[in-house]
Parts: structure tokens; sequence; C-alpha cells
């Protein structure tokens, strides 16, 4: 099966490696294009800068999605789609933002757009909660979706390293994306809350729908608190079926100690289902990474020549329902003072606020007129 490669980067360049020496060697998957930019060093004979030399080989099967950001990614998916080819991306940002129109063309096409490699990194997420529909009903996930975040949070609490240097190892490591910005902001676990809600639930939301809180203002302070009471700090993705229909969110969280997060140090990912009949189940592995991702973008490769005219589930689009969620939140920094009214009278020595709803929260924040404060969500238990 002859396979189009666009982009020779972090993840491009491990699908290539795996190719070439693992699987290349029989024959089953060969990469004939690579697509490269223009002032890129042609080091390779299969590499163009012309997309049309790619949509002109009658050949290529597969197109390979590598490029990452929004825009030329968007476009040459599009396209590829269009002409009646399969798709492979890990760029969960262009999925996120694009996929009702992209599933609308790979449905009406009958190709597939396997997108592995965008949650969770090498761990096979999405095909695990594709394997738990076929029984149950999913009704939530939840979990540490950003490895960049873990590798930080985990140096900062387990060995009091400090934050811009571990951001600065995490780039170094291949783990942040090339702008870090979405990852400390929580915007890269929102787009895979997205698309991990469409594989959950069959429903779209939105991206901006999913309000995303990020790390970017956490201080030594707050992990010392929160292991002086129990905590440690874990930025969380979730989302979750409700009466009306589902609701999803991106926040810090304070798991319990007895909590399973709360012991996923480094770069690891670990997110669980809950499901009908399977009860809980959790998914742990290489969340980023050059070869984690590349693997399953390899995986997703070999799911299409397998299984080649599967098609694609229907989606619907739907509203993000936070009216139901409460929550007990953790607020630190200058601004939350102008928050102090929400102080459970329980926890005097943080602001931890008293058990309210998200959306008054949101409100709450959407009106500082200054930087946000570090916000988290405290897990709840029975231990008093
Ligand atoms: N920047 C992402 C992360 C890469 O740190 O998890 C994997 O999606």
């Amino acid at each position: 099966m002859k396979i189009a490669l666009l982009g020779i980067g972090t993840v491009g360049g491990g699908v290539r490696q795996i190719i070439d020496q693992a699987l290349g060697m029989t024959g089953r998957l060969q990469i004939s294009h690579i697509l490269i930019r223009p002032e890129h060093d042609k080091t390779d004979p299969r590499m163009t800068d012309d997309y049309a030399d790619i949509l002109g080989d009658p050949e290529v099967e597969v197109v390979v999605e590598a490029i990452g950001g929004l825009e030329p990614a968007h476009t040459y998916v599009r396209q590829a789609l269009e002409s009646g080819r399969h798709v492979v991306s890990s760029n969960k940002k262009m999925l996120a933002a694009y996929y009702p129109e992209l599933l609308a063309i790979a449905r009406q096409k009958n190709v597939r757009l396997l997108y592995e490699g965008s949650c969770g990194g090498g761990i096979p997420w999405l095909a695990a909660l594709a394997r738990l529909k076929r029984i149950d009903h999913i009704q939530s996930f939840q979990g540490i979706l950003n490895g960049t975040t873990n590798y930080i949070l985990s140096n900062m609490t387990e060995k009091g390293r400090d934050f811009a240097e571990m951001l600065s190892q995490a780039q170094e490591l291949g783990y942040a994306e090339a702008d870090p910005t979405d990852d400390i902001d929580g915007l890269d676990v929102r787009s895979k809350v997205c698309l991990s809600a469409v594989q959950a639930f069959d429903a779209y939301l939105k991206p901006e729908s999913i309000p995303a809180y990020g790390i970017r203002h956490v201080t030594a302070q707050d992990i010392a608190w929160a292991g002086a009471h129990g905590y440690t700090i874990k930025l969380v993705g979730s989302g979750y079926r409700t009466e009306q229909g589902i609701c999803a969110q991106v926040m810090p969280m304070l798991v319990s100690d007895r909590n399973l997060l709360a012991h996923v140090g480094a770069n690891l990912n670990a997110v669980s289902a809950s499901s009908d009949t399977l009860g809980v189940s959790t998914y742990i592995g290489q969340g980023a990474g050059r070869n984690p991702t590349a693997h399953a973008v390899v995986q997703d490769i070999l799911e299409i020549a397998e299984q080649p005219q599967l098609p694609m589930n229907e989606v619907q689009t739907a509203e993000n329902d936070l009216s139901g969620v409460q929550g007990v939140y953790y607020l630190s920094g200058r601004p939350a003072e102008t928050l102090r009214d929400l102080q459970n009278p329980d926890i005097p020595d943080a602001l931890v606020t008293r058990k309210m709803p998200l959306a008054e929260l949101l409100e709450r924040l959407s009106k500082l007129d200054s930087q946000l404060p570090f916000v988290a969500q405290l897990e709840e238990t029975d231990k008093g």
C-alpha cells in the first residue's frame, strides 16, 4: 500500500523510520512521497514540495498528515479525503477544529479518517473506546492527556524543580507543541477531550465550548499545599453523559493520593472510561514523543490496510451541557482574593470554595479584569 507522508518533523520522522525499517521490508507498506517545505533540503528521493505530485499519483491510497497546526494541514487533509484517499493524522488541534467537515467528506467518499495518535500518544485509547462501544454505553472518561504538563507537574512535585526549566526540558524531549502555550493553558487537552468525546459518545462539542484551564499559574506553594493535604496536582480532561446530553471540561485537579492518577508521573498519560458492563477501565502509557505517537500513526495505517471499507460512525454536534456540574475549587494567586466570598469555611488555610456550580465559577472568573488565578478542582473523597 502506497503512503504519502506530509511533514518530516518529530512525528513524521518517526513514521518514516518505523515504516522504512520495520514494515517496508515486507513490502506491506511503502512511503512513496514525503511532502516537505520548499526551503527544506531534498535529502530523500521521495521528497517533494508540491502537493499536486501526491494528489496526482493514483497509486497513493493513504495520506498521513504530520505537519501540525491548522493550515495548510486542514486544506491538505480535506483535499486528500475529497480525492478518495484515506487519511491518518495525529493533529488534534486541526481535527478538533474541523471534525464535522472532514467526517462528512470521509463518509461521502467512503474512506477512513483515523487519528489514534492525536489522543494519548502511543496509548491505544481511541481504539479502547471503540472496542468498549461494541458492547457498552460509555458514561464518562477522565484522565491525564498531556505529557508536557504531566512532566512539569511531576518534576515540580517529586523533585521541587522549576516550572520554566521543566517546560524547556519537555520541549527538548519532543513532548511539547511547537508553541507550548497550548500545552500549559489546557488547549491541547481540550482538543483531545473533544476527539475523545467524538469517539466515546458520537457527539461533537465545539472546542471553544469546552472550558479549559491550564497550569500556567501553578506555584511551588500550590504544590506544597496540595501535598500537605493529601493531594497531587494533575491536569485532567473529562467528558460525561448527563441527563440532558454531554458535558466536558479541562482543569487542573487536586487528586487524592489514593487516586491512581496521583501516581502517574513523567510524560505518561492515563485515562479511564466508565462503561456499562466493564465498569471503570484505565489505559496508561507514553502520552507524547516521537516514537509512541509514530507507533499510533502506523497502527492506524495498518488498520486501514486491514479494513479499508469500514464506514465512519455518524456524529451529532452537541451543546456542552455544564448546567449540572458542581465542584469544590482551589484558587490561588492575588486575583483570587477578589473571590474570597466563595470561601469554604471548613478549609480556611487556602481559598477553597464551597461546593458550587461550575457555571457560577466560570462566570466569576470571566469578570476578573486581571490575570487569572491558578484554578483547580478538588477531588472530593470520603476521607473527611
Ligand atoms: N504536546 C503534546 C503533549 C504532545 O505534551 O501531550 C502529544 O499529544
